[in-house]
């Protein structure tokens, strides 16, 4: 939930560290902070709040080797002090980290036990000291040292004042990747800090340490023997990762969408047999054709994917499909019959409860298959086969164009799935046609944005929202009342439009608008009812329906008119109508739209 950002090499200048800890921001942004070696001291410089106030305080002091830092606080207030890098007791070594030390109190009362004075709330500084206690000239040897008495999630780096051209990181459960450069060396959480010093990459494992030098890269195994790694070629271009002329990353993930669906689906579909093929996949189709259940887990917006992706799996593949919101289900002892498949979705590919299922899933024998956005994540390279969405960087922390490609992925699985079994070559195709169709729709979408800005205007200054919808619209109603909680700071409820007169129709009055999903025609007479009840109730009602609808029309207090496709589909192009309406009501209500209060993109702790 934290960046890092380490840099060794010519580039002395310590606003080195700022440019990569841009680029790391959306992992967690409540304080940040640097450390770097000056005429044989370490110095630090923190601030509170946002990179802009740590720029202030940065000087222009020169250091061939700079840590960096952006925190989403775990242990310890959102202070100065608790802010990274964080010091030993002696004040030669810093360290910044992503993860939890769980273990960390008994590691600490030891240390203290042993005379070390702590000097901040975090898990941290037990890291920091416990690499002084090892340290005898070697960083390196300290920090292997330090590894196997560390529990829990992490990924760290540490300098120490003596050894000024290098740092030495390790991962234990969270993400590092080291850049290679032409006498430079870079290490980040995430490749995105890197690629504008090089497009090569090294991405350790668990349990792995490095030692980087300007010219040299050394990599250990957990038992510290020295191992070499394939340098990889980051696939993304700079440009991917910048915001364009958009206002916010947020909008401009929106309005990648189009593409980001076309990528998704190409060359995985075979029209002549009306069928979709996955290259990537490793797994063999009698192997896909013997399963008999599916479990899906997954966080957030994954996780309403894989709702909707389990109404189609059993609709029309005919597979009965369990969803299970990843932190409730790793704490539960599955039962993994013969025949299980699990598909693990993720855009990040390392939140932390999602990977915890993966693993105890495996553990039992499961077969899993990662739907994930990030090339070298953990999700990806633990689960036996990955589908990678193909959207490309998503760096608004608010989940957009991996939830549409989700979708996509999602539907050409369950379309491989359906036509292994017992669907026709014309059905296939069929549903080819619709799936081919959606691009242009999210394109038509967009073009309405002005008025879809008009009505998120006039209802911005409504404080409590339903939206309600059923079948497909069920999860897409949680999904969109999820971006209008993130990013708009409003509360919003999704609900299943039959439940609400079991008791949530009691908060609806004219203060608390409906959001009315009717995109799904199998219900649509039934939402219609529904959508009058709430009416009867004063409730303004925004409502959402394919072109030429009548009925709405008349109930509705606004209605947003989106292009006819199948119900299977319709939650791509409604969530597109929900993400611009948070949008802009996120922007009226002048939010922090890229960076919402309290979040973080990928959430590697539990
Ligand atoms: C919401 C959002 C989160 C993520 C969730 C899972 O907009 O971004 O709810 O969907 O944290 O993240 P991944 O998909 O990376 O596992």
């Amino acid at each position: 939930m934290c960046g890092i950002f380490a840099y060794v090499g010519p580039k002395t200048t310590i606003r080195v560290a700022l440019e990569g800890l841009r680029k790391v921001e959306y992992r967690g942004y409540d304080s940040a902070g640097i450390a770097y070696i000056n005429e044989g001291k370490l110095a630090t410089k923190k601030a509170v709040g946002k990179l802009a106030n740590l720029e202030k305080v940065l000087g222009e002091d020169a250091s061939p080797c700079i840590i960096a830092h952006t925190r989403w606080a775990t242990h310890g207030k959102v202070t100065e002090t608790n802010a990274h890098p964080i010091l030993d007791q002696t004040d030669s070594i810093a360290v910044v980290h992503n993860g939890i030390v769980e273990n960390f109190e008994q590691l600490r009362h030891e240390l203290e036990r042993e005379g070390v004075t702590f000097r901040t709330e975090t898990d941290t500084e037990v890291i920091a000291n416990l690499i002084a206690k090892f340290y005898t000239d070697d960083l390196l040897r300290a920090v292997q040292e330090v590894m196997p008495l560390l529990t829990g999630s992490s990924a760290f780096v540490a300098i120490h004042k003596n050894h000024p051209d290098e740092c030495v990181a390790a991962k234990i459960g969270s993400p590092i990747v080291v850049g290679v450069g032409e006498g430079e060396m870079i290490l980040a959480s995430d490749p995105n800090a890197i690629i504008h010093h090089t497009r090569d990459v090294i991405y350790l494992s668990d349990g792995e340490v490095v030692r980087i030098k300007p010219h040299s890269v050394e990599l250990f195994d957990a038992s510290r023997t020295p191992i070499s790694k394939k340098v990889e070629q980051l696939a993304h271009s700079a440009e991917e990762f910048s915001k364009g002329n958009f206002e916010h990353y947020t909008l401009k993930e929106i309005h990648d969408q189009p593409q980001a669906i076309r990528n998704a689906m190409l060359s995985r579909f075979l029209e002549e047999y009306g069928t979709a093929i996955f290259e990537d996949l490793q797994i063999k189709p009698a192997n896909l054709l013997a399963v008999k259940r599916i479990v899906i887990v997954a966080a957030g917006t994954s996780f309403h994917a894989g709702l909707i992706a389990g109404y189609m799996l059993e609709e029309i593949a005919r597979i009965p499909t369990d969803v299970e919101i990843s932190s409730e289900f790793r704490y539960r002892n599955p039962i993994v019959a013969d025949g299980t498949l699990v598909l693990a979705i993720s855009q990040s590919g390392e939140t932390a409860d999602t990977i915890a299922a993966v693993r105890e899933l495996k553990a039992k024998g499961a077969t899993v298959i990662g739907i994930c956005n990030v090339h070298g994540s953990t999700l990806s390279r633990e689960a036996d086969g990955t589908l990678f969405l193909r959207a490309g960087p998503e760096i608004g922390v608010c989940s957009t164009k991996a939830f549409t490609t989700q979708l996509t992925v999602l539907a050409l699985f369950t379309l491989m799935m359906a036509r292994l079994r017992h669907i026709s070559k014309t059905e296939g195709q069929e549903f080819l046609t619709a799936l081919k169709a959606i691009p242009g729709q999210v394109e038509q979408i967009l073009s309405q944005s002005d008025a879809i800005q008009q009505l998120a205007e006039t209802y911005a200054q409504f404080n409590d929202f339903f939206f309600i919808g059923r079948r497909y619209m069920f999860p897409t109603c949680l999904e969109g009342a999820l971006k209008l909680k993130e990013i708009a700071y409003i509360n919003a409820n999704g609900y299943a439009a039959g439940e609400m007169k079991h008791g949530p129709i009691a908060l609806l009055n004219e203060r608390c608008p409906t959001l009315a999903l009717c995109t799904d025609m199998l219900t649509y007479d039934k939402v219609v009812s529904n959508v009058m009840e709430a009416r009867a109730r004063h409730s303004p009602i925004l409502g959402i329906a394919f072109e030429g609808d009548t009925r709405l029309k008349k109930i509705a207090t606004h209605l947003i008119e989106i292009p006819k496709t199948r119900d299977e589909l319709a939650p791509i192009t409604t969530a597109v109508v929900c993400q611009l309406f948070a949008y802009f009501c996120a922007k009226k209500r002048g939010a922090d739209i890229d960076q919402p209060k309290n979040l973080a993109k990928s959430v590697t702790v539990e």
